[in-house]
């Protein structure tokens, strides 16, 4: 894939993120109808205000995020008074079996680094999602092409000179790990976010998927 000037988005910071607010929601309010939804890896809430938008007055929105991030959330609590915020790790969500209608996971599956985290969570999303509803997930990609059909984990260093571990994904890793997990992948697109850091610049890039939740599949 090529890194085009095209797919180059400037990050807003404090705004919503442009892929959530354009293709993302248009994919939300393609498969989503009723019931509660969930911003997970809330953090300040900037994308919170497209999902109070999806559900209008059809269901709850929830901002969740690790207990970490109290800061951050307490602030959007006050933001946005209507949503319900709740705390905790992602691999133990405090949710029902297919309580969910809708779930936004945008830059967080990447943060987890432990073994086996990242397919605990993943069971989590998929226990807490209705079949059917849709998942709208972002996840760091790497900066050049590799053959790998698995995340890897990969040390970056930011402008600053301080260093990272983030789980890394190809497009056939996002395509494989969801798959596995029971989603079907609906699209998967490469975005790329410039910006500056302490005034020196920097350059992310993530995967935009869109999948839904599977359902049973019995073959015999
Ligand atoms: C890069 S921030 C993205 C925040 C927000 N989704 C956005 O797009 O602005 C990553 C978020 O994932 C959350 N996170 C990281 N590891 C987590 C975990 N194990 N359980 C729950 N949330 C986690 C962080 O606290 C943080 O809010």
């Amino acid at each position: 894939m090529e890194w085009t000037k095209q797919n180059v988005r400037r990050r807003n910071f404090g705004g919503t993120s442009e892929y959530v607010a354009g293709p993302g929601l248009a994919f939300l309010k393609n498969h989503y109808q009723v019931g509660a939804v969930a911003d997970i890896g809330v953090w300040d809430g900037r994308n919170l205000p497209l999902l109070v938008k999806l559900v209008e007055e059809r269901g709850v929105v929830y901002g969740y995020d690790h207990p970490e991030a109290e800061p951050a959330v307490l602030e959007a609590s006050i933001r946005f008074p209507g949503v319900s915020f709740k705390m905790g790790e992602i691999i133990a969500l405090p949710f029902n079996n297919g309580e969910l209608s809708a779930v936004l996971c945008w830059r967080v599956l990447h943060n987890l680094t432990a073994p086996g985290q990242l397919d605990v969570a993943l069971r989590e999303l998929y226990r807490v999602l209705k079949i059917d509803a849709p998942l709208l997930i972002a996840v760091r990609a790497f900066n050049q092409e590799r053959p790998w059909s698995r995340p890897m984990l990969l040390e970056t260093k930011n402008p600053l000179g301080v260093c990272r571990t983030d789980l890394c994904f190809t497009g056939s890793a996002c395509e494989v790990v969801l798959s596995n997990a029971g989603f079907k992948v609906k699209n998967i697109q490469l975005l790329c976010e410039e910006g500056t850091s302490d005034g020196l610049p920097y350059e992310n890039k993530y995967w935009a998927i869109n999948c839904v939740r599977g359902g049973r599949c019995y073959v015999g």
